[in-house]
């Protein structure tokens, strides 16, 4: 096991993994998710922590928190990425290496989604391959790090 430790974060609504959606977010729910991810974690000799929150503070104060504590972020903010400048001035503050993910191929949907207030700030982002995404970009970041 090396010594990193990292953060992935769910915004709104993604408690709802499972049943929100299913042709759009799978059938997978944020327990399995997070399972999953910590399992790829342990394989990568990473720690993983997850959480989730519906509200932007909650999402900001966790940011603040990984200071110290972890050594980069996996972030899928939601409907957060296309409004929150609060959270993209959170990382961007704390400024720990950050991988942007979404399920869903945000650029193939709505106009709206189109646009993201975290991608500037962010080593990359990954978006369209359902749980995949949090998964590539989970290995992603650790690649990313261990350079
Ligand atoms: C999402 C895409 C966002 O546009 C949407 O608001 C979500 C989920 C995704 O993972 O595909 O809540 O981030």
């Amino acid at each position: 096991m090396s010594d990193l430790k990292l953060l992935v974060l769910h915004g709104p609504n993604l408690n709802l993994l499972g049943q929100r959606e299913p042709e759009i977010y799978g059938n997978l729910t944020l327990v399995d998710l997070d399972n999953l991810l910590v399992e790829k974690g342990k394989m990568m000799g990473v720690g993983v922590v997850c959480f989730q929150s519906n509200h932007e503070g909650n999402l900001v104060d966790k940011i603040h928190q990984a200071l110290g504590n972890y050594q980069g972020i996996v972030i899928n903010a939601g409907a957060y990425t296309h409004t929150s400048v609060a959270i993209r001035d959170a990382l961007a503050g704390v400024n720990l290496p950050t991988v942007e993910v979404h399920l869903s191929n945000i650029y193939r949907r709505e106009e709206f989604r189109h646009h993201s207030y975290i991608a500037p700030i962010s080593v990359g982002q990954i978006s369209g391959f359902g749980v995949d995404s949090y998964l590539l970009g989970l290995q992603a970041l650790v690649n990313h790090l261990q350079k």
